[in-house]
């Protein structure tokens, strides 16, 4: 069962206040919601596009006047359609909906592969309030491809001087040639830190858990799965014994192991069978 005010889970129809094009497939939109607007790093929220379809998306950034973004990759036919939307074109929103990142205190990595970086770059400016010792890894396919540098250089001059950040492309067109879980490793070899934060896709964070395992560091990643209701009820996003949807999308190594079967390896198709990852 869902534990949100059922509040969240009413529908709001926003405005599109803003939209930043952040490469050449990916927009950030702001809209004012009272509720997303409070959202912490790691919740999601349900966009809906009318006669057409609902998908969950990741708040991206929050302010205190009350607005929100969400960044979204164009993937398939509700992205291109979300993409398509202009300043003003209204939007329905559900949530913000799920667990957020636990924040610690001490030295900290954060790591994010493709859109992955979205929830990481607002949960890095959220972390910056409580510890000084930030690393920021970065892995896109390409140079093109790479989101929110701006956003962490912002965070380096602004709030934490002494922040690192490192980028990896896999062909190489910016920074280290190769996958952003290679970057892990050498860091890990030399580094010791008090939590992993990572979200991207589900290879990569497997990857990352089987690291942190070997250096026994804590790791928090964020996971996507199918999602339709949000709140617990359908079962579309179940890994394991667990809906990402209510349980997740964050969740930590120890229940990363206890869903090894699935974690990395399977998921659910649209009609609920499991297909290879
Ligand atoms: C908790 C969560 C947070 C997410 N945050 C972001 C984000 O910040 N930015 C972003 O660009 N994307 C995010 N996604 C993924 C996003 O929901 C999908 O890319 C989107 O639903 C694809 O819809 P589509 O119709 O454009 O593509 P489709 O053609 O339907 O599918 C393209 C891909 O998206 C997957 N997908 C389709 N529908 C869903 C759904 N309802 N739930 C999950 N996956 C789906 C499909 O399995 C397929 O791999 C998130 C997913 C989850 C579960
Ligand atoms: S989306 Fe329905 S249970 Fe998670």
């Amino acid at each position: 069962m869902s534990a949100y005010p059922i509040k969240n889970n009413l529908l709001r129809t926003v405005r599109i206040r803003q939209i930043i094009k952040e490469n050449r497939t990916v927009k950030t939109f702001y809209f004012r919601d009272h509720l997303c607007s409070k959202a912490r790093p790691g919740q999601f929220a349900m966009v809906w596009l009318p006669r057409f379809d609902e998908v969950p998306m990741s708040i991206s950034s929050t302010d205190n006047s009350g607005l929100a973004s969400m960044t979204v990759a164009k993937v398939g036919d509700a992205t291109k359609r979300l993409h398509e939307k202009k300043k003003g074109d209204i939007i329905g929103i559900r949530g913000p909906f799920g667990r957020s990142f636990e924040l610690v205190k001490g030295n900290v990595l954060l790591v994010g592969g493709g859109t992955g970086i979205s929830p990481l770059i607002f949960l890095g400016e959220e972390l910056a309030k409580h510890t000084s010792s930030m690393t920021i890894l970065i892995g896109a396919k390409t140079e093109e491809d790479l989101l929110f540098l701006s956003r962490v250089e912002r965070l380096r001059l602004d709030v934490i001087p002494s922040l690192e950040a490192a980028v990896s492309t896999e062909d190489g067109s910016y920074g280290y040639a190769g996958l952003v879980t290679e970057l892990v490793k050498m860091k890990l070899e030399g580094e010791k830190f008090d939590m992993i934060y990572a979200c991207g896709k589900e290879n990569m964070l497997l990857n990352i858990s089987l690291i942190a395992r070997k250096h026994r560091t804590k790791l928090q990643a964020c996971l996507e799965r199918f999602m339709r209701c949000a709140i617990g009820l359908c079962g579309s996003c179940t890994i394991g014994k667990y809906r990402v949807c209510t349980d997740g999308p964050v969740f930590t190594e120890k229940q990363l192991e206890e869903i090894g079967d699935e974690f990395g390896l399977l998921k659910r198709d649209l009609d609920g069978s499991q297909v290879k990852l």
